[in-house]
């Protein structure tokens, strides 16, 4: 499906389709009482969604099979390799999601830090295969706030030859800032979010969001 920010339509936003049992999976990971083992384990199942549905943007081509009883089945494949890119630290969360369900991906991983004081996206280190250009990319961060870590990271693939529409990036919760920081630099990419949120509070974090997702995931302060 795809959404509106701020009264204007994004055919590149795509968003999980709300179904009463993700809204509760939702409510669950965004409750300040949750307990980590809970948040985890419900954050884990919106990635599950998130990625069997980034997999739905890419190629496929016609496939024609033998089935056991003899007879012609039409089917199809995938055209295309894979390669997701957690930004570190948030987006590891999401690898085991990503693995779960495409056997022979690569997994790149790019450290970005939002200063603590000013939200600005600070680029570390990466660690990319050297084919990424070859390959379809999915872009792991659960939060887009600001947009700036998103940002730095389609920067720096693009610089390596990936192309912005071989680019998915695969996301928990946006904020309407987010999505049009992203999208007004690389309009060509995909986001796939479980839902847009109302905006940023004056600490660039998503309200009504869920806080700080990296530290309630990991267990850290
Ligand atoms: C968080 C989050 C995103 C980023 C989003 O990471 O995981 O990467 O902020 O914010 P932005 O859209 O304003 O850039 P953070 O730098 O706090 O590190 P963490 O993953 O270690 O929590
Ligand atoms: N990072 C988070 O973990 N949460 C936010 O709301 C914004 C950035």
């Amino acid at each position: 499906m795809s959404a509106y920010v701020n009264g204007k339509q994004y055919l590149q936003v795509t968003t999980l389709r709300m179904t009463p049992q993700l809204k509760i999976l939702l409510t669950i990971i965004r409750d300040k009482n949750t307990k980590r083992n809970d948040f985890i384990f419900y954050a884990d199942r919106i990635n599950r969604l998130l990625v069997e549905e980034g997999l739905n943007f890419l190629p496929v081509r016609e496939k024609k099979i033998e089935t056991r009883t003899g007879a012609q089945y039409v089917g199809a494949e995938f055209v295309g390799k894979i390669c997701a890119v957690p930004i570190m630290r948030a987006g590891l969360s999401m690898e085991s999601s990503i693995r779960e369900v495409a056997k022979r991906i690569r997994i790149g991983h790019i450290l970005i830090q939002r200063n603590e004081e000013t939200a600005e996206a600070m680029f570390f280190k990466e660690w990319l295969p050297d084919d990424i250009h070859e390959r379809f990319v999915f872009i792991l961060d659960p939060m887009l706030a600001t947009g700036g870590s998103a940002n730095v990271t389609i920067r720096r693939l693009k610089e390596r030859g990936v192309k912005e529409e071989k680019i998915i990036y695969i996301n928990l919760v946006a904020a309407p800032e987010g999505i049009e920081a992203v999208l007004s630099v690389f309009p060509g990419i995909r986001i796939i979010t479980a839902e847009i949120d109302e905006g940023l509070n004056d600490r660039a974090y998503i309200i009504p969001g869920l806080g700080d997702f990296g530290d309630m995931y990991f267990g850290t302060e």
